[in-house]
């Protein structure tokens, strides 16, 4: 049950939940950082396993939003000279930072095989589920 979960559980049914009920969300995952090695890691995820489960800061669209703060929609991979493919399937990506006391402490990740479907709608729900992840935290 969500109550008996651990925190890594509760962030791997939040991942399963997104994935299943929303069509063109093809893999979640929430990356963490590690301030002292400057880099990310993949805590909780739904979808294909990836290699990348440790992401130097300002390496991919990942490591580019630990060191902006901001959210990044990329309608088309394929157009980004820094991104690191974990797929070939994949056509588009949404980052959303995490903030802990207004501190970026890690994000959420959504690749879609779908071409551009990510609207200011995915953000702004996004960023409200980050909300609720950085409370249980
Ligand atoms: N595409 C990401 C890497 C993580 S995979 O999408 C799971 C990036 O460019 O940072």
């Amino acid at each position: 049950s969500f109550d008996n979960a651990s925190p890594d559980e509760k962030l791997t049914n939040v991942c399963e939940l997104l994935q299943k009920n929303i069509s063109y969300y093809d893999w979640v995952g929430f990356y963490f950082a590690n301030e002292a090695e400057k880099t990310l890691h993949l805590k909780a995820f739904a979808g294909e396993p990836t290699d990348h489960t440790v992401i130097p800061f300002g390496k991919g669209i990942c490591g580019q939003v630990a060191v902006s703060n901001n959210n990044f929609v990329v309608p088309d991979v394929q157009a980004q000279d820094n991104y690191i493919a974990c797929s070939i399937t994949v056509k588009s990506e949404i980052v959303i930072p995490l903030f802990k006391d207004g501190k970026n402490i890690g994000q959420i990740d959504i690749d879609s095989n779908t071409a551009d479907p990510f609207t200011e709608e995915d953000e702004r729900f996004l960023e409200w589920v980050n909300e609720q992840v950085a409370k249980v935290l």
